[in-house]
């Protein structure tokens, strides 16, 4: 007997004409801005479901598997956090070496696997492209939580409800993207997100780290004003969204320029003098030394909350392909 929803925009019966239904989630170019919109509906009732409630019997019966070739906090425990809040069930697989994978077994065989047993599949890979693979040869949906260095479409996906929460809008900011712009998949997808919403975007970067090319073309030809710079200064007044990256040492060929910049920019209380008292700062995390602790406590800093609406965005999107929202 099906548990009468509180929420009306949760109803506990599966709905196989929900317009997510059965989809995978492979990129940010998949979402519209009414689509957007939807997404942050029903992350924004998710987040009182769990305010209210905590736990709720959405997906009861539901499997995920959570399957990770790449080391993760974050994702990996709130893909987890959030099917047991919707009241299903994971299969975790944090660490590929302990399982047939160390054997030598393909993307595609595993994914075939895994679906015998699971209603939806969270991959991380570190090839690009890997999530469409996985999803060409799986049957169930396959949701990219970041491939590589391509996408990591719902991280960006929570960083756009970060900002919706956080400052109540979308239209017309100025974001500033600091750190390593070109390894940082989060910035790639967060950048063609913002273009939905007429950004302004400034991009802060020593000059090996700058934004790829073919991301700046794709967001030049929605119109988006683009500008590069290498320091912080000219731009932190002005800006609405801190967005700061790590410099990810592990996507270096050379280690030796990995050391040249990996100190090239600190966030602290003196810094942030000089930026709005109406603005955030925001980081997907971890960090390793780019924002300093001592800024932790200002209001401003945005990045521990932004994890938690990390939950209750992969709670809607798992409802949502799972025909339940
Ligand atoms: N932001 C993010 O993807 O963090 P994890 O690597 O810990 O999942």
């Amino acid at each position: 007997m099906p548990t009468q929803s509180t929420s009306p925009h949760l109803p506990f019966g599966e709905n196989k004409n929900a317009p997510w239904y059965g989809m995978d989630i492979l990129s940010v170019k998949q979402f519209s801005r009414t689509d957007l919109e939807y997404v942050f509906g029903v992350a924004h009732e998710m987040r009182g479901m769990v305010e209210r409630v905590g736990t709720f019997d959405l997906l009861k019966g539901k499997i995920l598997a959570n399957l990770f070739y790449e080391p993760s906090t974050r994702t990996s425990s709130s893909f987890t956090a959030a099917m047991e809040r919707l009241g299903g069930s994971v299969i975790p697989i944090n660490e590929v070496k302990y399982s047939s994978v160390s054997k030598g077994e393909s993307l595609p065989d595993t994914i075939r696997t895994l679906e015998c047993y699971a209603d939806v599949i969270v991959l991380r890979h570190p090839e690009t492209g890997s999530a469409a693979i996985a999803a060409k040869a799986a049957r169930k949906p396959i949701i990219n939580a970041g491939d590589g260095v391509g996408e990591h479409p719902t991280q960006a996906l929570l960083d756009l409800f970060t900002i919706s929460e956080e400052l109540g809008r979308l239209d017309g900011l100025t974001v500033t993207m600091l750190g390593d712009l070109k390894y940082g998949r989060t910035v790639h997808s967060l950048a063609r997100l913002l273009t939905l919403f007429g950004a302004r975007l400034n991009y802060v970067s020593p000059e090996i780290l700058r934004m790829p090319k073919e991301v700046m073309e794709e967001v030049a030809d929605k119109g988006i004003v683009q500008t590069e710079f290498g320091s912080l200064e000219k731009v932190l007044a002005e800006t609405d969204v801190l967005y700061v990256t790590r410099v990810q040492k592990e996507r270096f060929e050379d280690v030796a320029d990995y050391e040249k910049v990996k100190g090239a920019y600190v966030i602290d209380p003196d810094v942030m003098k000089a930026a709005k008292s109406e603005m955030i700062v925001m980081h997907p995390l971890p960090r390793v030394g780019e924002i300093s602790p001592d800024f932790d406590d200002d209001p401003r800093a945005a990045y521990f909350r932004q994890m938690e609406y990390g939950l209750y965005v992969r709670m809607a999107l798992l409802a949502m392909v799972l025909g339940k929202a």
